[in-house]
């Protein structure tokens, strides 16, 4: 939720049921944890309807408990075209994706929108892989990868705004 915090973060998948509630748990995790949280909002959304209002994916729930993360509040909702004024970040977690919001952006804020693996400094890999059709490992995998591109997007807000 935004808030009115002086940063918000928004990130964003296809569902709004696997990748982007992952990162936005671990994100706001960590940011709760160094201490950020007064300042710094999160929130997540999906480029297509099918899971408005749905908790997140029982396997990325699952996967994030393991690890210490709680995503049971987060619900799925659809990105609109307002989110491009009301976020600082607006984080896609593909290309795919990233071309919705593109096409969605209003003039003058596309500067909002990157790939969020973009601000990983372990990986070079840019796509959050879809994890919803394969096992449970992809699930794993995707929790690594946000979990490092998290750490990048703080320092890089911090540098920003502090
Ligand atoms: P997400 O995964 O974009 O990471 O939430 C998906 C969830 C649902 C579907 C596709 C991807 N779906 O086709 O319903």
């Amino acid at each position: 939720m935004k808030n009115n915090k002086q940063v918000s973060v928004l990130f964003v998948c296809l569902g709004n049921i696997c990748r982007s509630p992952t990162a936005e748990g671990v994100f706001r995790h960590l940011v709760k944890q160094e201490g950020h949280d007064s300042w710094i909002a999160t929130d997540s959304a999906g480029t297509h309807a099918y899971h408005i209002g749905e908790q997140p994916d029982r396997r990325a729930q699952q996967t994030a408990r393991t690890r210490g993360v709680d995503l049971s509040d987060l619900r799925g909702r659809k990105a609109i075209k307002t989110d491009f004024e009301e976020f600082d970040y607006v984080l896609a977690m593909d290309d795919e994706n990233y071309q919705i919001l593109e096409a969605m952006c209003p003039t003058g804020l596309s500067d909002k929108l990157s790939l969020f693996l973009d601000f990983s400094k372990e990986y070079s890999e840019t796509q959050v892989p879809d994890p919803y059709y394969g096992g449970d490992q992809g699930f794993e995998h995707v929790f690594d990868l946000v979990e490092s591109a998290s750490r990048g997007l703080l320092e890089d807000i911090t540098k920003r705004f502090r």
